[in-house]
Parts: C-alpha cells; sequence; structure tokens
C-alpha cells in the first residue's frame, strides 16, 4: 500500500489548519512540512510555530523535510508528539551520522533527503541507520516545478540496495509528483509520495488521491 503525504507548503497559509483537516478527510497518510531557511534553499517558508499550530487539528503523523543548514541546532523544535520522520540533506550535514543519532535519541525517526544531483551511493554508509531516504526529483526550494526523471533510476537503485542488504528503510520522493508519474515510481520501488501543487491544485482532493492511488497501484 502506497502512501501520499500532501506538502503543507502548497497549503493556503491563511487557513492552514483548515487544509490540513481537508487533506486528512480526503485520505493522506502524512502531512509533509517543507521547512526552508533561505540558505541552503533560496526560499523562507515556515519554523516550528507555525508547524505546531497544525498538532491535533488532524491525527496524520508529520513527515518534517528540513531544507536547512545547521540542522542540528534548531531540529529538535520539530520533534512533536505527532513528529514521525525528521528528514535532513546530506548535502547540508557535515557530519551526518551525528546528525541522525541525535534525531533518533529525541524519538523521531531519521531519514536523509538527496537533491537531484546527489547519487544514491552518498548514502551508502549510513542505509542501515536510517529509516527513509528522501529522492527529490526537483531541486528543493519551491513547490510547482517540473519532474526530473532522473529519480526514478535513483529509487530503483534504493529499492535494490535494500533488497540486498536486507534493509528496512521506506523510499519517498519529493518534486513535480502527479499522476503522470505515479506509476513508473511505485514501479521502481517508492513508498511514500509527496504532492504538493499536483494535489492541491485539485478540485477534490480525495477524488484526486483515489485516482493517484489506482495509478500508482
Ligand atoms: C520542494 C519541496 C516539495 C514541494 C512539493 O522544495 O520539498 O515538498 O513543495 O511540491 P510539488 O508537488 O508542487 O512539486
Ligand atoms: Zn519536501
Amino acid at each position: 500500500m502506497i502512501k501520499i503525504a500532501p506538502s503543507m507548503l502548497s497549503a493556503d497559509f491563511s487557513a492552514f489548519a483548515e487544509d490540513a483537516a481537508r487533506v486528512a478527510r480526503a485520505g493522506a497518510d502524512f502531512l509533509h512540512m517543507d521547512i526552508m531557511d533561505g540558505h541552503f534553499v533560496p526560499n523562507i517558508s515556515f519554523g516550528p510555530a507555525v508547524m505546531k499550530s497544525l498538532l491535533g487539528k488532524t491525527d496524520l503523523p508529520f513527515d518534517v523535510h528540513l531544507m536547512i543548514e545547521n540542522a542540528d541546532r534548531i531540529l529538535p523544535e520539530f520533534v512533536t508528539a505527532q513528529t514521525e520522520y525528521i528528514v535532513v540533506h546530506q548535502e547540508a550535514c557535515v557530519q551526518l551520522g551525528r546528525t541522525l543519532d541525535l534525531i533518533r535519541s529525541l524519538g523521531a525517526k531519521p531519514g536523509v533527503a538527496l537533491n537531484p544531483a546527489t547519487p544514491v551511493s552518498a548514502l551508502d554508509c549510513v542505509l542501515a541507520d536510517i529509516d527513509l531516504v528522501l529522492i527529490m526529483t526537483v531541486n528543493p526550494g519551491y513547490s510547482g516545478q517540473k519532474f526530473r526523471p532522473a529519480g526514478i533510476e535513483k529509487v530503483r537503485r534504493l529499492a535494490e540496495l535494500r533488497r540486498e542488504r536486507g534493509l528496512p528503510f521506506r523510499i519517498e520522493v519529493d518534486g513535480g509528483v502527479g499522476l503522470g508519474n505515479a506509476r513508473a515510481l511505485a514501479e521502481a520501488g517508492t513508498d511514500i509520495f509527496v504532492t504538493g501543487s499536483a494535489l492541491f491544485g485539485a478540485p477534490d482532493a480525495g477524488e484526486w488521491m483515489r485516482a493517484f492511488r489506482k495509478a500508482a497501484e
């Protein structure tokens, strides 16, 4: 069963909680939180206080995607009763193992994201220590960008490594995900699909998610 994680970056910020409740009712599995610092990525989104305003508004677990430098300093603020994954970028963490240990010590599941230009081999030494790999299929910073199909091959390679090594990590994709690439991504081995503009732009979120699951499964 695939999972769908709506990106709250594409929600209406003036109706943030209502939009979260709406996608939860429509059948979402996670709320994906895109946290941007204006340094690692060119955009600034929202911080822990805004994320925490969604606590208790739905019972969906939070999937927190940190597109920030110096993640160790602020990441404890994102560990809440509803936080399941804390995902950091390989490119932004100088001592990745230390950051992953910190996330686990706080009681969240550690994940690592890879930009489109970073090969899967960059995670070779940490695959056994993580619960999730996030393959970016756009350069992070904005929603509504065009899907980069090279990510499909990276998902396939990861799924192969997971089989070979008997590891339990989940594979997530993020960026330009929609009905047109659901099937190829699912076949390659994707477990969790982040979706921003395609889902929030659909007239009926429930219908869109049903169509997406059908296309993927
Ligand atoms: C990009 C973010 C994504 C993005 C998804 O930096 O990490 O989560 O907002 O939006 P779409 O699905 O519109 O690409
Ligand atoms: Zn994201």
